[in-house]
């Protein structure tokens, strides 16, 4: 790790990073075509790694001299795929679909898509973006954190935790319901003998506002006297919640009690509770997708996201 959160705001897709490595060492990829421009803006838009033509294919030769090349548009490291895109004008199609054909011959390890536009989305859905429909889709501003950096993040954070654990037995605890992703994620990546059990808190609220008032939904099913407990927590605001439920816990006494957060909004902090393990610190906006909630929707997008302002006007 390690030790320090990553920051989400700095992950947000930085060109410079995405260039093409092929053909100008400098500045932004040259399109050949809107609709290329347009395809990488959506990557860019899931955080999704591309490369732009980063390959070319040899096709036929004409003994030792390449007589014809297929350099498909993009590269999507994280599928390990190739995209090339096409628009509807058949005969294009069917001159890129006789040399995908070929490719497909000679190259048969690799993954090659031919992309119609009208296909983004059903691609996208294809690797796990199912959950966006259209009207989720409408209600986003940003993506903050892809599936792919979460994982990635999720798998550090295991490695850190299994190396700390190494040797005994842990009790995971989760906060129901936002956690729902992270805790079988995160458990599924440890190298340790663990169990698990859910606690469901509420916060009691006046007039639309948090009292700090914590309230008990569901408690622990089993005890945790003498127990390594590591308390899993999907995001840490204020840290009320937090310092209820380490209390609760202490309370009860588990061997040790450590807390892993994927999230830590720290600036809008009002009770202070150190933080064991974090997966990244966020900028001060409400977020939704894998596994957080607004008013029970959203939870099932396969990202961390920020909505509209006109998406919380109902
Ligand atoms: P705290 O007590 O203010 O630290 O709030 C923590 C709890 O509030 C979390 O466990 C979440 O259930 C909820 N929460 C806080 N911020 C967000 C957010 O941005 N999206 C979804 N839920 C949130
Ligand atoms: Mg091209």
């Amino acid at each position: 790790m390690d030790g320090e959160p990553i920051r989400a705001q700095n992950l947000s897709p930085v060109a410079s990073t995405r260039y093409p490595k092929n053909r100008r060492k400098k500045g932004p990829p040259r399109f050949v075509h809107a609709s290329e421009e347009e395809f990488a803006h959506i990557l860019d838009f899931y955080h999704i790694e591309w490369v732009y033509e980063p390959r070319s294919f040899p096709l036929q030769w004409d003994g030792e001299r390449v007589k014809e090349m297929f350099t498909p548009d993009f590269y999507l490291p994280g599928l390990d795929l190739y995209v090339e895109l096409t628009t509807m004008k058949q005969s294009l199609v069917t001159r890129k679909n006789r040399k995908l054909r070929r490719l497909r011959e000679l190259y048969p390890d690799i993954n090659i898509r031919l992309l119609y536009k009208r296909d983004y989305q059903g691609l996208l859905a294809k690797y796990g973006y199912r959950a966006i429909t259209p009207t989720a889709l409408d209600d986003i501003d940003h993506v903050l954190l892809s599936g792919e950096e979460i994982q990635k993040r999720i798998r550090v954070l295991a490695t850190k935790i299994s190396e700390d654990y190494a040797g005994r037995d842990l009790r995971l605890i989760g906060i129901l319901k936002g956690v729902a992703f992270f805790m079988t994620d995160l458990m599924r990546q440890l190298d340790l003998p663990v169990s698990t059990d859910y606690m469901f808190i509420t916060k009691y609220q006046r007039n639309g506002a948090d009292t700090g008032a914590v309230r008990i939904l569901k408690d622990l099913d089993q005890s945790i006297q003498g127990c390594d407990v590591l308390l899993v927590e999907d995001i840490v605001d204020t840290g009320i919640t937090l310092r209820y439920i380490m209390n609760y816990l202490q309370a009860r006494k588990p061997a040790s009690l450590k807390v892993c957060t994927l999230l830590d909004r720290r600036v809008r902090r009002l009770v202070d509770q150190p933080l064991d393990y974090v997966g990244f610190e966020i900028p001060d906006e409400y977020v939704v997708g894998y596994g957080l909630d607004y008013r029970e929707l959203y939870r099932n997008l396969p990202f961390i996201c920020v909505l509209k302002p006109e998406a919380y006007k109902t």
